[in-house]
């Protein structure tokens, strides 16, 4: 791979912890919002920014979205702005919201799975894989969500967003990498990006070796999470 794509996507061909890469990303403004108030986020990065997430699209077997973002954008998930084959698309939808019509869900040869509270799919279309997983306070565990997908022979795992989803695999301590790209915008308010449970002290932070890319105009962080991921998917082969 060519410099500066070694660099970037490198790390994400084999699990440092398991056999497992789980990758988060989050599009933002310099002042931390991944949309307006309205929920308007198209498009908070540049055209190399959009291009790296569809180069990460390429290089994932799937693609992981929350219902919201599933709702208020309507993506298609598939890999348009570079060469590469299109992930399975995966939405996280415990209630069943997500409306039969979604793109997301269209028939195109990839695999489309729904995670759903057990019980609790909506109308789905015919080749639509349900996975049920168990939730606890109306919470789906993120670990039990990443052994569900890794039974179903999912390896590379992309968490897209919106920042809800994301932040729960994070909070869950399920991401290998955060891939945070931060576009030279301030939208003043809107939706946060990252949200966590509130600690105490900055010592009780997450810290996580990072590095920094420049593109196009805007910034890619590259943080390394696994020093404090939890091993999920297959104990590494010891060599
Ligand atoms: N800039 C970017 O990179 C980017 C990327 C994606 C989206 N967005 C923007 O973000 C907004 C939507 O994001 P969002 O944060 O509101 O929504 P989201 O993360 O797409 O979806 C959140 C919803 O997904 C469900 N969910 C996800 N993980 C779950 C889990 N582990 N357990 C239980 N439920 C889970 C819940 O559904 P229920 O509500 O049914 O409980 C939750 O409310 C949109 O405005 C979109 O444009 C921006």
């Amino acid at each position: 791979m060519p410099q500066p794509w070694e660099d970037i996507f490198g790390p994400l061909r084999k699990g440092a912890i398991d056999d497992l890469v789980l990758v988060g990303q989050c599009g933002q403004s310099i002042d931390a919002r991944v949309a307006t108030p309205t929920g308007h986020s198209h498009y908070i990065n540049s055209e190399a920014g959009l291009a790296h997430l569809h180069r990460l699209r390429a290089l994932v077997d799937a693609v992981v979205i929350g219902v919201g973002t599933a709702i208020a954008d309507d993506p298609q998930l598939t890999v348009r702005r570079v060469e590469g084959p299109n992930p399975a698309r995966i939405v996280v939808d415990p209630n069943g919201r997500l409306p039969s019509s979604a793109r997301v869900l269209a028939a195109d040869g990839v695999r489309r799975l729904v995670v759903t509270a057990a019980g609790a799919p909506g109308k789905l279309p015919a080749g639509v894989e349900i996975v049920p997983v168990a939730a606890n306070d109306r919470e789906l565990a993120p670990t039990a969500i990443v052994a569900a997908l890794s039974a179903r022979g999912f390896r590379r795992i992309l968490i897209e967003g919106g920042a809800d989803t994301v932040s729960r695999f994070l909070a869950a301590r399920c991401l290998d990498r955060l891939h945070v790209l931060i576009a030279p915008i301030i939208i003043g308010g809107g939706r946060s990006s990252l949200t966590l449970p509130p600690i105490a002290r900055v010592e009780e932070a997450v810290r996580a070796p990072m590095r920094a890319h420049s593109l196009g105009g805007d910034v890619l962080l590259d943080c390394d999470l696994s020093a404090q991921r939890l091993p999920i998917g297959r104990a590494k082969m010891s060599t």
